[in-house]
């Protein structure tokens, strides 16, 4: 028995120090968050390591340098009135422990706006110039493994041109990467999926191998699947000699029995575990997942999902979060795409930079299609510039991009850029240059349709189309030209709407034009204006309802964003006869407003995009003072097909959708336009197929006399990033929300956390993002808590002198 116990004592011994050595040998991911100096300016000396940084200010990482400062009143409103424009330097000392000696240290950026060059210890290490694409550097040969190190990064914006706000500096996360000298490429392992069927499915998995020692030596690679439930389901071995610093390519492949699909509504993810073993010992393990689905687009019958049609259901993002800037925090991002997912969207495509890697894992995660694009032009918004040699420009960011997105299974699409206007008309070798682009897709990868998104109608009949997989299109039904031309190949609305709108602001008359705006800087929330180029919801639904063939629309856009604020711009305002400072500061576009809450146009998606959810929406809202006896326009939004409107319980009748009309609204809206108004309460009683489905009231509030604070999350991680967004509402002192209330609220936070910023959705704001005020707007804003790395409680205490004082406490641990 003794001896048993022995024995049995002895094999944990050796299994734990296996395990040891296992985890030891490991890559080592470091986010590097903290500890970052930084100053604004030209600071060339910053990269010595001499340097005296102690004036400059600390920062974490994300951070964009504009975000929190002051708006430039008569600035440009088209890119955020923020000054972005500068250059900026960063610094940090960089702890490189003594063990590390002999490995392999990298550094990853996810994305630094723009034209970054790092150095070490005063060595330039290496530069990139595309500011929303990733990068990597090898720094080992510039350490000291036994001094300090010194890390400093020039970003500069001064050449960087763009449409919307853009950000500046070190916006996404940057992660030091520490391997064995033999280890796999950092984004090199590739997962395809050839053949599935519902009993088995092929996985072909090929990881580049880098042996950078000095040495060479046998490799072993241990080619591990893990399904859904992380429980092993094969494991292939391959072994082949690498002599030193050669780089080879382990290709493995094997089969997944009943394999568990990725879809919509089950986001089912497999991994892969690449262990690299040399002489016995493992050296290197890196974990990828992916995804088994299929996906076809069909020339007649649109997009389809393992074997099914699925209607696209999209929007467009920008980078930006709002009152957080460029800056990137996962949380922000899953909540865009979970206010998202609740109106029904089931596609995003990210209009029209290489997005934030953890983007793609989130919609990995739940269920959500993402047509992946690079680029928005070929020009120095794409931060090309006189220099640049378009070639090598293009295979290294278009390696970088593809390479690093190419095993995400929500990834559907390769888009090469939006709207380039030489391209589309083949001028300064335009199609040689999309060809170009195209074929680095697809040495990388060839598994996807590839597309180019276009506006140029008639630049259709130069046959661009005969490059790439997919019509993409942006507006108006311009794809009808490319269709005719070239109709085995599907068609995509890349870009619907551009419905614009501000939460909570009516106007009367209702506009005869959808181009009627008028001097009151804001747009009327009726949702029927648009741009001359573009077009209002319905008439998107209608024209997918009557050409079937259309795999789906991309609504321009899902939220608000900095930047773009048409029809205000600088140039609209002028024309108005105002001055700059009268353009607005963020876009009107959105299906949600900057700070993610809901318009009226959110409820005209969802109603038909989620027609098994009830949605009952009345608009406007109920508080007219001055309007009494005059016509005040009643629209209902419902996933039911009737319902019947009453003013204080005097009925104005039933209205029905009209499925047959030509005039897009009469079919998906139900508009009441002889409504008188009175103060009280407006009631809809909904129907579906001849049945009551519920119903919706709206009253006349009185005075606002206090407000709520509700957290989207009372819990949050103390990792410096988490984020708890509170929504304050407004309400008159019966408890009706208050649908005018503009109060200042004065914001407090004390505790482990700290505040990331407060907004309203107000295009026409200009209260900075980080102070301690902001305004109710149409009676709400949001304000946004951010974790800093001590556990504990954050509390937060907004005043307001009217409406009283009000406080909630989140948790950070
Ligand atoms: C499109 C463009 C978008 C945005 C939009 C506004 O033409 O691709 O980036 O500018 O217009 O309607």
């Amino acid at each position: 028995m003794n001896k048993l116990y022995k024995q049995y004592f002895l094999l944990l011994f050796c299994a734990l120090l296996l395990n040891h050595f296992q985890v030891a040998a490991q890559r080592e991911s470091r986010e590097l968050q903290k500890g970052w100096k930084f100053a604004k300016g030209p600071h060339p000396e910053a990269v010595d390591s001499e340097f005296d940084d102690s004036s400059w200010q600390d920062v974490r990482i994300p951070h964009d340098w504009a975000i929190s400062e002051d708006f430039i009143k008569d600035g440009n409103g088209s890119t955020g009135k923020l000054p972005w424009k500068a250059e900026g330097w960063y610094r940090k000392k960089l702890e490189i422990n003594e063990a590390y000696k002999n490995k392999r240290i990298y550094l990853v950026f996810d994305g630094v706006m723009a034209f970054p060059e790092v150095y070490i210890n005063g060595k330039l290490a290496g530069k990139w110039d595309y500011g929303y694409n990733s990068f990597y550097l090898d720094i080992t040969d510039f350490l000291n493994f036994s001094e300090e190190n010194l890390l400093a990064v020039h970003a500069d914006t001064r050449e960087h041109d763009s449409r919307w706000y853009p950000g500046g500096g070190l916006y996404r996360k940057v992660t030091m990467l520490v391997t064995d000298p033999v280890h796999v490429d950092i984004w090199g392992t590739y997962v395809t999926t050839p053949i599935i069927n519902a009993d088995t499915a092929t996985v072909r998995i090929s990881n580049h191998i880098l042996n950078t020692s000095k040495m060479g030596d046998s490799v072993r690679l241990k080619q591990v699947i893990l399904d859904p439930s992380g429980e092993q389901v094969s494991a292939e071995k391959m072994t082949r000699f690498l002599a030193a610093g050669e780089a080879a390519y382990f290709e493995t492949s094997a089969k997944v029995l009943k394999p568990q699909l990725w879809d919509l509504d089950a986001p089912n993810l497999y991994s892969t575990l690449s262990q690299v073993y040399v002489n016995g010992q493992l050296r290197d393990e890196k974990k990828t997942s992916f995804g088994i689905r299929n996906i076809e687009f069909t020339a007649n019958d649109g997009f389809h999902l393992n074997g099914r049609r699925v209607q696209l259901k999209g929007v467009n993002l920008h980078h930006g979060q709002g009152p957080l800037g460029a800056a990137f925090y996962p949380r922000a991002a899953e909540r865009q795409l979970e206010i998202m997912q609740s109106l029904g969207v089931n596609a995003i495509r990210n209009s029209h930079n290489v997005a934030a890697p953890e983007l793609l894992e989130l919609c990995d995660k739940m269920g959500i299609l993402f047509f992946d694009e690079i680029f928005d032009k070929y020009d120095a918004k794409a931060d090309i510039v006189d220099t640049t040699d378009f070639e090598d420009f293009a295979h290294r960011n278009i390696r970088n991009f593809i390479r690093r997105d190419r095993n995400h299974p929500s990834v559907f699409m390769w888009s090469v850029g939006n709207e380039i206007g030489d391209v589309q008309w083949n001028i300064n070798n335009g199609f040689r240059r999309l060809h170009t682009m195209l074929n680095y897709v697809n040495k990388y990868d060839p598994t996807r349709p590839t597309t180019l998104v276009n506006d140029q109608l008639r630049s259709a009949e130069l046959r661009h189309f005969d490059l790439y997989d997919v019509h993409s299109w942006n507006y108006g039904r311009r794809y009808r030209i490319a269709r005719k031309l070239q109709p085995n190949k599907a068609v995509v609305i890349s870009e619907s709407a551009s419905t614009v709108s501000t939460r909570g602001f009516y106007e009367f008359p209702l506009p005869e034009k959808k181009t009627d705006f008028t001097k009151s800087l804001q747009v009327s929330s009726y949702d029927l204006n648009a741009p001359e180029w573009a077009e209002i919801s319905d008439d998107d639904f209608m024209w997918q309802q009557q050409e079937p063939y259309v795999a789906g629309e991309f609504v321009w856009t899902g939220f608000d964003y900095l930047g773009e604020p048409t029809p205000y711009t600088n140039k609209e305002v002028e024309e108005l006869g105002f001055d700059a400072e009268a353009a607005s500061r963020s876009s009107y576009f959105g299906i949600v407003d900057l700070v993610g809450i809901p318009k009226d146009r959110y409820y005209l998606y969802k109603s038909y995009w989620k027609p098994e959810e009830q949605t009952i929406h009345i608009l406007p809202h109920w508080n007219w003072e001055g309007r009494e006896g005059e016509k005040t326009p009643v629209f209902v939004y419902t996933n039911g097909d009737c319902a019947e409107l009453f003013v204080n319980g005097k009925s104005y009748g039933k209205q029905c959708k009209k499925p047959e009309s030509t005039v897009s609204t009469e079919r998906f809206r139900l508009m009441w336009n002889d409504v008188v108004y009175e103060p009280g309460e407006v009631k809809a009683v909904a129907y579906k197929d001849g049945k009551q489905i519920g119903e919706k009231i709206l009253k006349t509030a009185g005075k606002a006399t206090n407000f709520s604070l509700t957290a989207d999350r009372k819990i949050i991680q103390a990792n410096g990033k988490d984020l708890s967004y509170v929504l304050v509402e407004a309400f008159d002192k019966k408890g009706n929300p208050a649908p005018l209330a503009n109060d200042v609220l004065q914001i407090e936070v004390t505790g482990e956390g700290h505040l990331a910023g407060a907004g309203n959705g107000n295009p026409q704001s200009f209260e900075a993002f980080q102070n301690d005020t902001v305004n109710l707007f149409y009676g709400k804003a949001v304000i946004i808590l951010g974790s800093d790395f001590e556990k504990g409680t954050l509390k937060l205490r907004v005043k307001s002198a009217n409406l009283g004082t009000e406080t909630i406490s989140i948790k950070a641990e």
